[in-house]
């Protein structure tokens, strides 16, 4: 019977197939010790000279890592072996012999694995990575649609930009036009936030964005909530109950690759409401304590957009994310809504993750009135033609709306406890990277 390696252990006793891939090949004179990975896991196979075929023998014997084959064997429970089973091999089949594998068991620099990409996504590790992002889409998901929101997807060819201008990707548009890779589907969430009430949109963005840092992809995906009649709190409350059920998920679903990931996963267990809301105020009478201290390297200036040492030095402080809300209005987009008693304040937010993760949601408010969002366009020097149809949206049946994006590669590093978002997404595209 044809099984799958995460399954073994309800078949122990009989007889199964395996197809799958050479993992690693082990052997000790007339016993061979293949390693067989299928995509669910990976199982030790023993095969004994004496109990096979010469032919089946002979063709084992030169496999190289990777080869593909077919194996049928017998399922023994041993509790020594990593999945509790080992394959007492009968018969095998090869299906293409593959000879110098490039990716080995041993240390390789980071710029050859990217370009090795394809090949790398066999490995423990990068699997066990996407397994979670898989989780954090599927959790993403099942909390909105069970919360009643509607999904209702954005375009990715748009007319102009929604995050600044100064990281847009341009592409020709059938000559006349103009068109942009989208930053962000918000601005199309507000119109259909309007026409359902709880909305989202989750795809590919994109930002050209300069710079090189562990944080940054120029393509990745994004989830984006909207609600119409909500403001800046029930954003965070939003934000607080999604990161703690998405948590909650990978922690239930995903033990066995954070274990292979050597996830501390009492950090994961902390993420829990209530999360801290600190005003940006506080949050720079922190970073003052901070400095003071020698915690922190620079003086910050009040008004500045907080950097990526400023956010882990903050968050730092916290178990669990920290909701840095009442930015500068200066350092936020045209569309956020100001503070009806400090108007230099936009109600936004930024939701820091713990462990010096830094921002993995971005979000706020959006401006109800007509007037000031033709006045921030303009200021931003964004084609008014373009925003018509937002404007729209301000003189039929304006109300109060907020919402939040959240970047699923930044979310899944954080989830998996590595280093770089470039492993967070199976192929990454970066300001040196648009290969493989
Ligand atoms: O803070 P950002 O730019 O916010 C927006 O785009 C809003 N329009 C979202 C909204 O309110 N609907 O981006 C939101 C999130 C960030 O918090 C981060 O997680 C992720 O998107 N992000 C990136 N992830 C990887 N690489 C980049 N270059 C990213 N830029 C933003
Ligand atoms: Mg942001």
């Amino acid at each position: 019977m044809q099984t799958y390696i995460k399954d073994l252990l309800k078949h122990v006793g009989e007889e199964v197939t395996l197809k799958g891939w050479l993992y690693n090949m082990r052997s000790s004179g007339k016993l061979m010790f293949p390693q067989l990975r299928d995509g669910t896991g990976i199982v030790q196979g023993v095969v004994v000279k004496s109990s096979v075929s010469p032919e089946m023998w002979d063709a084992l014997k030169p496999l190289g890592q990777e080869s593909s084959l077919v194996v049928t064997g017998r399922v023994r429970e041993d509790e020594r072996a990593p999945g509790g089973v080992e394959i007492d091999v009968t018969n095998a089949e090869v299906i293409q012999s593959a000879h110098d594998f490039p990716i080995t068991p041993k240390e390789h620099g980071p710029e050859f694995l990217l370009d090795n990409r394809h090949l790398w996504l066999r490995s423990k590790k990068q699997h066990a990575i996407l397994k979670v992002r898989h989780t954090v889409v599927k959790a993403v998901r099942d909390f909105l649609d069970s919360d009643g929101f509607t999904l209702c997807d954005t375009p990715i060819f748009t007319p102009a930009a929604c995050e600044g201008t100064t990281t847009l990707f341009e592409v020709d548009y059938f000559g006349d036009e103009k068109a942009y890779l989208t930053q962000s589907g918000q601005l199309y969430n507000e119109a259909t936030a309007a026409a359902f009430g709880k909305v989202y949109c989750f795809g590919p963005t994109f930002r050209a964005e300069k710079s090189k840092t562990r944080r940054h992809l120029t393509e990745f995906w994004m989830v984006e909530p909207e609600m119409a009649y909500a403001t800046l709190d029930d954003v965070m409350s939003l934000a607080e109950r999604f990161l703690s059920f998405i948590a909650r998920r990978v922690l239930e679903t995903r033990q066995e690759e954070l274990k292979t990931l050597e996830r501390d996963t009492s950090k994961l267990e902390a993420i829990v409401p209530p999360f801290p809301r600190v005003h940006y105020d506080d949050a720079v009478k922190m970073l003052h304590e901070g400095f003071e201290q020698g915690a922190v390297e620079n003086k910050f200036e009040w008004g500045g957009d907080l950097g990526a040492p400023d956010e882990s030095y903050l968050s730092s402080k916290y178990d669990k994310p920290v909701m840095v809300h009442h930015y500068p209005a200066a350092v936020k987009a045209f569309y956020m809504k100001r503070d009806p008693e400090h108007d230099e304040y936009a109600l936004g937010v930024d939701v820091l993750a713990p462990e010096g993760y830094g921002e993995v949601i971005g979000g706020g408010e959006r401006t109800t009135s007509e007037e000031f969002l033709e006045q921030q366009i303009a200021a931003h020097g964004l084609p008014k033609e373009a925003f018509e149809w937002y404007l729209d949206l301000r003189r039929y049946g304006s109300v109060p709306h907020s919402g939040f994006g959240m970047g699923i590669e930044r979310c899944t590093a954080w989830m998996c406890g590595i280093e770089h978002i470039r492993e967070t997404i199976p192929f990454p595209r970066m300001l040196y990277r648009l290969k493989p």
